[in-house]
């Protein structure tokens, strides 16, 4: 083949990314590779859009010139070598809507590397697309803009933690995936020993037990960013396989944490948002979060806080009203004008959540309250929800009574369901929660508290003599971060020191047996000079779904499973044959047909 004016081989396998050339390459011999993402006929000429990963470029094809009326049988998504010669687009036909748009490549030689069976769906941007056929098909998915874009801002992300770890001197460390199991409170997935029948091994839920043993092992500072497996029910921020950031320090304390993190994540969210500048983090309490949001996780991209009408209504006659043990309302900016099957159907809500049932005011103008209920009210309980409230014309007033945990719950929830934006929408709103409680309580039979982190986490010195005799109101060194509403990392300092440790197990139930078959290895290393530690892991799914402006953690990975936990391209869960399960031991109970 001839060599072009460059100097360049035209038998090489490529010299330019289509979706790379530019009006300064107009002359230039030139060989291209890509799909065929549209093809236009018109007889004489034959227009060629060719697919890289840089873009696409347009070829034009003269089919009545010796070899190059295969261009007539080309179609979509066929894989083609093109070798040409770039030249500025006719007059008129320039397209400042593509990046190319200003050259066309003429066609001297046209390879067909691959014929394509038409693709199962359009591989355009389009959002409406059958979620089953891009998951059966996720190869195909995979050459979509959006799809590249997701993936590609994962890798950036991966690279700016990377590099954020590793400049402050953390360590990267690989621990392993066949392990005894981690207690973060979710099922195991279990792999069966071969050479040892009836024994598994666990897959890790986190790191977490591996990191403190770093720790010990003298490394001061580690980090990984880790698979981890857990076999919950999955949901748009779930999958049974994730990633984490995880961090664990030495000699530090939860500011170190804090810090250190920060440093990263920022650093990962200013790539993705060019230009925006973000600041540091604010802080919350957990109980300041849960009284004002009605959850742990607060979006703080919009208002609608919960107000406290608790003392309000302390003297009321109002029988909902009085008596209660919490009493809090959202003002719903603008929302007056509400149909009443609306508010049905959020009262109804309520009522699923728990609530007893929800009052509901207009606002006219001037402070005039309008509701079934208000002649309940006396004037002095309107006048002060008002100004309380800070309720102007036009607002909707929504009030629930009752017990506190359920008034914050309903409320919080119903602040969501009408105040949320888009997660695309809104600009990144990070929240450091901290001072969590230690223990949760549990609808178990045993009852008892469990751990609200796990069972490794430092209680709150200033809390720690009441671990026994009050332990739900002891707080945890642990904090969450919080991106738009999104749990997107937990984390918290340890318990290095055995005798606390040993507290908190029995506080679990554990018996000293029960904790030693346990996590015996753990308890063992710390007899031998165990630092104190603190650590956490951000959520590399949900911290990219979020920078992407994606709802479902699907979106931002390359192979996911289906919510109900299939591969629908590999069809994995998959039964085994009869000779792999004598070899590891096994027999199934109700083996399908
Ligand atoms: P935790 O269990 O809170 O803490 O997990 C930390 C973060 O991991 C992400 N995450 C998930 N992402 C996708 N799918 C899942 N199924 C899933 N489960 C958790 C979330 C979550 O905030 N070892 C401790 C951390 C520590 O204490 O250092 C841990 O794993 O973003």
């Amino acid at each position: 083949m001839a060599a072009d004016p460059q100097g360049r081989s035209a038998d090489m396998m490529r010299s330019h990314r289509a979706g790379d050339l530019r009006a300064d390459d107009i002359g230039e011999s030139v060989v291209v590779c890509g799909w065929v993402a549209s093809r236009r006929d018109h007889g004489g000429k034959v227009f060629l859009d060719v697919r890289d990963v840089a873009g696409v470029v347009q070829a034009v094809v003269d089919p009545q010139v010796a070899g190059l009326e295969v261009a007539h049988r080309l179609r979509h998504e066929w894989v083609v070598r093109v070798v040409g010669d770039v030249c500025a687009r006719p007059d008129g036909t320039v397209n400042d809507e593509l990046p190319t748009g200003a050259v066309e490549v003429l066609a001297r030689e046209i390879e067909v590397l691959s014929e394509a069976e038409p693709p199962p769906f359009p591989l355009d941007d389009r959002v409406d697309i059958d979620e089953v056929l891009r998951l059966r098909h996720r190869y195909l998915d995979l050459r979509r803009a959006p799809m590249q874009r997701n993936l590609r801002l994962r890798a950036a992300v991966n690279r700016v933690m990377r590099e954020a770890m590793a400049e402050q001197d953390f360590v990267e460390i690989e621990t392993p995936m066949l392990i005894a199991s981690t207690p973060e409170g979710a099922r195991d997935f279990v792999v069966p020993s071969r050479l040892r029948p009836g024994e598994f091994y666990a897959l890790p839920q986190s790191p977490q037990l591996f990191k403190q043993l770093l720790m010990v092992g003298g490394f001061d500072r580690y980090f990984q960013i880790a698979r981890c497996l857990r076999d919950e029910d999955l949901r748009a921020d779930r999958q049974f396989e994730f990633m984490q950031l995880d961090v664990e320090m030495t000699f530090a304390d939860q500011e170190d944490v804090l810090d250190a993190v920060s440093v990263a994540v920022l650093a990962a969210a200013e790539v993705a948002r060019p230009g925006v500048r973000l600041g540091s983090i604010p802080r919350m309490t957990w109980h300041e979060a849960i009284e004002r949001y009605g959850c742990d996780k607060p979006d703080l991209r919009f208002g609608m806080e919960l107000v406290e009408l608790t003392e309000v209504f302390g003297q009321t006659d109002f029988r909902a009203f009085a008596g209660a043990d919490a009493v809090k309302g959202i003002r719903v900016g603008g929302e007056a004008e509400m149909t009443r099957s609306r508010l049905d159907a959020l009262t109804e809500r309520a009522k699923s959540l728990g609530a007893a049932g929800l009052v509901w005011m207009r606002v006219r103008d001037g402070g005039v309250l309008e509701s079934p209920v208000a002649k309940f009210l006396s004037e002095s309980e309107q006048l002060a929800l008002v100004d309380v409230l800070g309720l102007v014309g036009g607002d909707l007033v929504l009030i629930v009574a009752g017990k506190r945990t359920m008034v914050r719950d309903v409320l919080g929830t119903l602040r969501l369901d009408l105040g949320r934006p888009p997660v695309s929408e809104g600009g990144l709103r990070f929240l450091w929660v901290v001072d969590f409680p230690l223990f949760e309580e549990t609808d178990d039979a045993g009852g008892g508290p469990a751990p609200m982190h796990h069972p490794f986490t430092m209680p709150h010195p200033d809390d720690i003599d009441r671990l026994e005799s009050d332990p739900l109101s002891v707080r945890a060194q642990a904090y969450d971060l919080v991106l738009n509403g999104w749990e997107l990392g937990s984390g918290s300092v340890r318990i290095h020191r055995s005798d606390v440790q040993q507290r908190i197990f029995s506080l679990l139930g554990f018996d000293a047996e029960d904790a030693r078959r346990r996590f015996g290895f753990l308890l063992d290393a710390f007899r031998f000079g165990a630092p104190p530690h603190a650590g956490f892991a951000v959520g590399v799914d949900r911290f990219v779904a979020v920078l992407a402006g994606e709802e479902n953690i699907r979106e931002v990975i390359a192979f996911p499973k289906t919510q109900s936990g299939v591969d629908l391209m590999t069809n994995a869960p998959t039964p085994i044959d009869a000779a792999q399960l004598r070899d590891l031991g096994l027999r199934l109970l109700d083996p399908k047909p």
